[in-house]
């Protein structure tokens, strides 16, 4: 599958890594295509960079992984990216760690109106990068959620997340990325609390 990352730092990086590997082919969007780290990180891992406005065109899945500040910026520079599954992993973090969104609405949804024809799903936003190299716990990977409205999109999101080696959760609709959201405030806490950031999330199931 052809996905375009934006951005190329811990979650953008992390996951073009995992998914070279599953034969995807990647294409980073950057600010700086000739930046030489990005140029390092491209040939080690067979992927390419090229401007933010080029990188989605011939991409199915677009990712991405910038700071939220940046997605307007981002977004003028991609178009509505009509027809082409949007994975936001962004965490639209205000004053410290409060979200932006929240209860009423999220930034998912938000940005799905942003982008009517694109196909919006909220993922990865919950997990600390370091879990994209290693998402495996003992012998149990750990669990990463997943929303979205479309139901082709739903599939290709979950292989994709599965791809990377976590337990793919279904969490349903992109309303319930009111949910998914703040799930990063409770990660975050939790990492404080046991200083560590080697943890993840894992639903259990019979
Ligand atoms: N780190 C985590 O554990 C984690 C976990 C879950 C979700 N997230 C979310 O994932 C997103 C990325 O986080 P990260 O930790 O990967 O950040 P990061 O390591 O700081 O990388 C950010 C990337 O975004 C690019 N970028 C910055 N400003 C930009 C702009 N105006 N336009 C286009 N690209 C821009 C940077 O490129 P330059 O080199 O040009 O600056 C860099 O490649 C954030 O929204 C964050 O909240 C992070």
């Amino acid at each position: 599958m052809n996905i375009a990352v934006i951005g190329s730092g811990h979650i953008g990086a992390g996951l073009a890594k995992a998914w070279v590997k599953k034969s995807h082919s990647l294409v980073f969007g950057a600010r700086i295509v000739d930046d030489p780290e990005l140029v390092t990180l491209c040939e080690s891992i067979g992927a390419r960079a090229t401007t933010i406005a080029q990188a989605p065109r011939d991409a199915e899945v677009v990712v991405l992984a910038m700071p939220f500040g940046a997605l307007d910026e981002v977004l003028a520079a991609t178009g509505g990216l009509a027809g082409k599954v949007v994975i936001d992993c962004t965490n639209a973090v205000e004053r410290g760690v409060g979200l932006k969104y929240g209860h009423t609405t999220s930034a998912a949804e938000e940005l799905q109106k942003k982008l009517p024809k694109a196909l919006v799903f909220k993922s990865f936003n919950a997990q600390g990068a370091e879990n994209l190299a290693n998402p495996v716990y003992g012998e149990l990977p750990a669990s990463n959620f997943f929303c979205g409205d479309d139901p082709d999109g739903r599939r290709l999101v979950k292989s994709l997340v599965t791809d990377v080696g976590f337990d793919a959760v279904d969490a349903g609709p992109l309303k319930n990325a009111r949910l998914l959201e703040p799930l990063m405030l409770l990660w975050v806490a939790s990492s404080q609390a046991l200083g560590t950031r080697d943890l993840a999330f894992r639903l259990l199931r019979r």
